[in-house]
């Protein structure tokens, strides 16, 4: 596989989405790019209440914001201004705050500037909502993963817990409701499968079943 290319996984908050794409791009020795977190360091940045600024001032704050990828892998590291992103933004609250800023046209335009800017020059497992649909329509390989809301909301519970961080399973099954309908119901790059997508549902599945699902998947193609 020596000429860039792109893998896509969209899917709602909790799907292991991120554990399956860094074992993908580990996997396949490329780059991987939480695009999630570009929204969560965007809104950590901009602030509480940025969502409801105006254009201009949004447009204008955007201007000082630069994100970069390197390495590959598990070891992929994504910056914003040469600063690593860390665990900070990995909270239920600043995922609702990225939720509501993804809903703005400029925040999102900003976005897909940089998130192809990153694909134009590198092979990707490229992790999101709106990665098929709108970023990379042109992906070599393209999945959305699904799953029950409560065992999402588990997974997410294990991996805070993994973080140190504490949650609570009925509280998280609100909030990922509750971010999940924002961000299937905004008018603009909406969640949801692009219709080339293959769709898995790994409710009932392990991480490493699906992996080798995936895996086989691409190999079989290329
Ligand atoms: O994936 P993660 O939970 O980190 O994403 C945080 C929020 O960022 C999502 O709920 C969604 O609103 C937004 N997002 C988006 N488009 C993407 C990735 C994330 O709108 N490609």
């Amino acid at each position: 596989m020596a000429e860039p290319f792109i893998i896509t996984l969209d899917g709602p908050a909790g799907v292991g989405k991120s554990t399956l794409a860094k074992r993908l791009a580990e996997h396949f020795s490329i780059a991987y790019l939480d695009t999630g977190a570009m929204f969560r360091a965007t809104a950590w940045k901009l602030g509480e209440g940025s969502w409801d600024w105006s254009e201009d001032k949004i447009t204008k704050a955007l201007d000082d914001f630069s994100f970069s990828l390197a390495g590959q892998g598990s070891a992929s590291i994504l910056s914003l201004n040469n600063i690593a992103l860390t665990d900070d933004i990995r909270t239920e609250q600043v995922g609702m705050w990225a939720s509501n800023v993804a809903r703005v046209t400029v925040v999102r335009d900003f976005q897909k500037k940089a998130q192809r800017e990153i694909g134009r020059t590198t092979s990707l497992v490229a992790e999101g909502r709106d990665m098929g649909t709108v970023i990379f329509p042109d992906a070599e390989f393209k999945f959305f993963l699904d799953a029950d809301l409560e065992e999402r909301a588990r997974r997410r519970m294990l991996q805070l817990e993994e973080m140190g961080k504490e949650a609570d399973l009925s509280q998280l099954i609100c909030q990922i409701k509750e971010r999940d309908d924002q961000d299937r119901n905004r008018p603009v790059a909406p969640l949801k499968p692009a219709e080339d997508a293959i769709i898995v549902d790994t409710t009932k599945l392990d991480i490493n079943g699906v992996f080798d699902c995936l895996v086989q998947h691409i190999k079989s193609k290329s």
